[in-house]
């Protein structure tokens, strides 16, 4: 897919990595999820970029940002992002992360808690994988490694409410990218979210505002995980958005957005 706002590359770690940047004003850094690229925030984008300088980045091995070994680190993800930082020369950003991406934002905001403005975990959860899920992680590159086309045909209708019939076109567009995402980049994602850390106390003592977004049928990160998540941080906001899935930015984009810009104009 095409990106229509201009791209711009820097070097870490020997790798290429693909940015955009567009409009003037507080720095807001928005973190795709596992499988996506930075076309996903097209419009939140625009829709943002009147006020805010906004920045969106393909995280290792999406994309067009280059593979940075065989497991991609929440941690090594994190620092990808403070380089980007360096790289538009800001020292602070509202940073908004959609599911991977928001395990990436709390790993960035655990080690540098002064970098950030405020903290929006969108579909995502400060949670490590349970032993049951870090198995199926590991089953997950098994099927990568020989039938990736398969992984990502199944992978990809069920971040979507599917009884909506009008996601078909944004399923597409996603399997799209997913398929364009190389095995490596692929499986070293699977193995940086399987051996993630636990996080929730960065909720517990964030010193700035979080937004938790919800979609209320979400199968990737249930909303139950989230209600409960919301009660661990003293200054955080909860929406959950009906009828949705995992991809709130193609399922309620009017409303994500709104809820999006709202929160970070409050901050
Ligand atoms: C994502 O959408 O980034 C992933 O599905 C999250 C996950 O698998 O935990």
């Amino acid at each position: 897919m095409l990106p229509i706002f201009m791209e711009n590359y820097f070097t870490y770690r020997n790798a290429n990595v693909r940015f955009t940047t567009k409009g003037k004003g507080p720095l807001v850094v928005l973190l795709h999820g596992f499988l996506e690229d930075i076309s996903i925030w097209n419009r939140v984008n625009k829709y943002l970029s009147s006020n805010y300088q906004v920045a969106c980045l393909d995280l290792p091995g999406h994309g067009k940002t280059e593979c940075m070994g065989y497991v991609h680190s929440m941690e090594l993800m994190a620092d990808v992002v403070l380089e980007l930082m360096r790289q538009l020369n800001k020292r602070k950003c509202h940073l908004v992360g959609h599911s991977m991406g928001g395990y990436v934002a709390l790993a960035f905001a655990e080690q540098y808690p002064d970098k950030v403005t405020s903290l929006t975990l969108a579909c995502s959860n400060a949670r490590a994988d349970k032993s049951e899920k870090k198995q199926d992680r590991t089953r997950a590159i098994q099927l990568v490694k020989t039938k990736k086309e398969l992984f990502v045909e199944q992978a990809i209708p069920i971040l979507f409410n599917t009884a909506i019939k009008s996601n078909t076109r944004a399923i597409n567009k996603v399997k799209e990218i997913a398929h364009n995402t190389s095995i490596q980049g692929t499986i070293a994602a699977i193995a940086g979210m399987r051996d993630r850390f636990e996080r929730e106390i960065v909720l517990k003592f964030a010193p700035y505002p979080i937004l938790i977004v919800a979609g209320e049928k979400d199968s990737i990160i249930p909303l139950d995980w989230l209600q409960e998540q919301a009660l661990i941080a003293e200054n955080c906001t909860l929406e959950i958005i009906p009828d949705i899935g995992h991809m709130p930015f193609y399922e309620s984009p009017l409303l994500f957005e709104s809820i999006l810009k709202r929160f970070i104009d409050r901050v």
